[in-house]
């Protein structure tokens, strides 16, 4: 993830675009780290189930963009990556309701805006690791709550390179760059919404 440059010319290299997004949501990574600590505390059944909960709801926004033609052109395995239906069966084991939508989900992007959400859910893989460690310690698994943060085929690494590797040799305008990384920040702070909703709502009356 980080890698060390033994020479002068490589260390002035142009930085790659992962790096420089990784670099400017690394505040808004941090924060939804924090605040799955505070809506969604994945060490507690229902912690864990808001945390799934969220999940569900932003893979279930952008899961047409894993199923965009131009978009499987770019990464044959984009279909695959997906994990919306993962989190729909976890949220079953759980014995939890599917959440109603959030208003002010994406709609329409460009190419680059989906390239940056895309890029947002599958770094999450990587965090999974923890999370999926909590989660077999509630008693859930790959097969049972937890599906979604399960391992991928091939590990989580190898599938987070090959996906920057495409990712960063794509040819962008600046204006897509402008995009991408917007967006980037745009998908972090949709997630915190969604968290920041299906915590609220977990802890408020519903209405009869
Ligand atoms: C659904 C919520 C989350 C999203 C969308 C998310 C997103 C990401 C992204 C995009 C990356 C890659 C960073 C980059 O190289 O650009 C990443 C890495 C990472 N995330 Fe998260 N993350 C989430 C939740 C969490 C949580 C709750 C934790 C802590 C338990 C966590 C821990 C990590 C760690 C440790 C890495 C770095 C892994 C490595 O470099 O080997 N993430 N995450």
């Amino acid at each position: 993830m980080n890698p060390q440059h033994p020479t002068t010319e490589a260390s002035q290299a142009p930085l790659l675009r992962s790096q420089r997004v990784r670099e400017l949501t690394q505040d808004l990574h941090k924060s939804l780290e924090d605040t799955v600590g505070e809506w969604a505390p994945t060490d507690t059944l229902p912690g864990f189930t808001r945390f799934v909960q969220m999940q569900y709801l932003f893979q279930s926004e952008i899961q047409a963009l894993y199923h965009d033609p131009e978009l499987v052109n770019l990464f044959a395995d984009l279909p695959e990556r997906c994990r919306v239906k993962a989190a729909e069966a976890d949220l079953a084991d759980l014995g939890a309701q599917i959440p109603a939508a959030v208003p002010g989900a994406l709609q329409a992007p460009s190419k680059a805006q989906a390239l940056a959400w895309i890029r947002v859910s599958e770094g999450s893989k990587l965090g999974a690791a923890i999370l999926f460690k909590q989660a077999v310690a509630l008693g859930f698994s790959e097969t049972h709550g937890a599906r979604h943060l399960a391992e991928p085929e091939g590990g989580r690494m190898r599938g987070w390179k090959a996906f920057n590797a495409i990712f960063d040799n794509l040819p962008l305008s600046a204006e897509e760059e402008a995009e991408v990384d917007q967006a980037s920040r745009d998908a972090f702070a949709r997630l915190e919404l969604l968290l920041r909703t299906v915590g609220k709502r977990a802890t408020s009356p519903q209405p009869a």
